[in-house]
Parts: C-alpha cells; structure tokens; sequence
C-alpha cells in the first residue's frame, strides 16, 4: 500500500505527481520532496514558497521541515529568504548528524554551499498584496495578519517507509524573524514509519501550544484510526484553548497511517485537503466540523473552478 495526503487544495497537482512516482515504486522521501516544490513552485500560492507573502519588511521569509519515519532525522529551515525550494534544504539538512534546524542567514550558508537554487521570492504580485494591506491596515484598522496555509504533507511507500513534509511563508506581514510551528517537530509535523504521521495548518503560535501533529501519532500509536486520533486531537485541544485562552486560532491537521488509512480534522469552515492512495486517484476534498465530527465531502467542479478562478484574477494596486 502507498498514499499521500496533503493540506489543501493547493497540493492536489503535486500529490498527483507525487503519486505516480508511488506507483512506480518510488520512495516516500523523493515523493514527498516532489510534491512539496510543486506547491513552492506555483506563483499564485500565497502561503508558500515563490509568490508567498512578505513579513512587515516586504521581505519573503520562509520555513520548511523534513521528517524521515524510518530513522526519524528531521532537518528544517526557518526564516530562510532567497532560495526556490526551502523543502530540498530541508531534506538536506536531515542528513547531519547536528545541525539540523538551521535560521535566517545560518539557512542560506548552508544553502548557498550546498549549491541550492537562489531565486527572489518576493513577486510583483505579493507585493500588490502587502501594499493593499498597509493600505487596509491604516484605513480600516484591521489585523495586518490573515491567511497562514501552510502545506503539510504525510506520505507513504509501498516498502512500508513514511516521510512528512512542511513549508510556508507563515504569517502574511509577519515580524521579521518569526517562526511557525511548520519547522518545529512535534507541533508542525511528525512521523514513525512504525505508526503514521500528521501534519498541521493553522496560526502556528498555537498549533505550538499543543504539538498537536505529535499528539496524533501518539493517538494512532494507541491504537486509534487517523480520523479518531485527528477528531480526538483537534477538538480537545481547540476546547482546552478556549477554556484557558478565550479563543482558538485556525487550526487543521491531516494524518495517515502506515497502512494507508488517512483522517482529517479542522476548527475551520471551508479546509480542504487533498488525497492519493493505491486505491484512489488524487482526489480534493472540503471538511467540515459538525459537532466533533469531521464530515468530508468531494470538492465539486464548480468549487475546483472557482478555487483557480480567485487563484489566478488580476490584482490591481487599491
Ligand atoms: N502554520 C504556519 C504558521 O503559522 O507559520
């Protein structure tokens, strides 16, 4: 058995190439990676890599994590500007022995000398955004913050080995130097080849409360299916941050286990996720949270059409 599941709509193009790489026999490292430059790749993805939106600076600030199930190395980037595919930086990084989570100017030495592709991610486009939210900022008094789409991924090979992916640019007009929870273990990510893993989307300070992606392999390792172990997660957590906070921010966690079964949980309306496994093409779905439970249903055409429509429209300067 093999599968990938991802955080959003925004992933279905790169688990489907992920997904043809599995069939072949390719493995969940190479899969993963493929799958996550895809999304990076695209410049009308606001939330991740080329075209992703700047920090208060207008600077592009990106992070990235790599999760082996196997042998358990992690390697992530945070903060990292200037390089096309902070994924591939990662998966590199994954093979110290030390080292592992490098930040900011660390990231692009170790990048630059390990002959990764330097590009400006910063596009004519997200700058249309950020000056339209200075502008909304100043006139409607409206948090600078919104939109924090992080792409997640878990996935497994027919060899039984699983591999867990993030990147984003987190936060749009983030401070310069924040980080997630995508390059943190635990909380964005976390895999074991022996169980499954998980993966989150959402305001990273308070998916970071809980190590939430942590939490539901713990659930699965248990014994519990991904979905339960998702539901299970997400609502208690969500109900514990309201208790003690007053208010839960957005949070969505996707999961698979090593036998390919897949759940997924959201505080959200309207996430959608994507899905392959050996017995279902790549497929988009949208969740929705019903008293606890977890509902997910086809995206139709008319949403996928949509989706693209909004994606790509003309941006004019307010
Ligand atoms: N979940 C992405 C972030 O908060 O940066």
């Amino acid at each position: 058995m093999w599968g990938i599941i991802a955080t959003w709509r925004m992933a279905v193009e790169g688990i489907t190439k992920a997904s043809e790489m599995l069939k072949n026999g390719g493995n969940a490292g190479d899969a993963i990676e493929v799958a996550v430059k895809e999304v990076e790749d695209f410049p009308y993805y606001k939330s991740v890599g080329y075209g992703g939106l700047p920090n208060e600076e207008m600077e592009v600030e990106l992070d990235a994590a790599y999760m082996d199930g196997d042998t358990l190395d992690i390697g992530a980037v945070a903060a990292i500007k200037d390089f096309a595919n902070p994924i591939s930086i990662a998966r590199r990084l994954s093979q110290e022995s030390v080292n592992n989570l490098l930040v900011g100017e660390g990231a692009e030495k170790f990048a630059h000398r390990h002959g990764f592709e330097r590009k400006n991610m910063l596009t004519d486009r997200a700058k249309i955004h950020y000056h339209n939210r200075v502008k909304e900022v100043q006139e409607t008094e409206i948090k600078p913050y919104a939109g924090h789409d992080t792409v997640g991924m878990v996935c497994l090979d027919s060899a039984g080995k699983m591999t867990a992916a993030t990147s984003t640019s987190g936060l749009f007009m983030k401070k310069k130097g924040r980080v997630g929870d995508s390059p943190i273990s635990g909380s964005g990510f976390y895999v074991d080849s022996e169980v499954g893993g998980a993966s989150a989307t959402g305001l990273g300070e308070d998916v970071m409360k809980g190590c939430v992606s942590y939490e539901i392999v713990r659930l699965m390792k248990e014994g519990m299916h991904p979905q339960q172990a998702c539901e299970t997660a997400v609502n208690l957590f969500d109900k514990t941050l309201r208790e003690r906070r007053g208010k839960a921010g957005d949070m969505s966690l996707i999961a698979m286990n090593n036998k390919g079964e897949w759940g997924v949980a959201t505080n959200i309306e309207g996430f959608s996720f994507s899905v392959a496994t050996e017995g279902q093409e790549p497929i988009v779905y949208l969740t929705k949270n019903v008293d606890g439970k977890c509902i997910h249903e086809v995206a139709s055409q008319e949403w996928l059409d949509e989706y693209m429509r909004t994606r790509t429209a003309p941006l004019v300067e307010k």
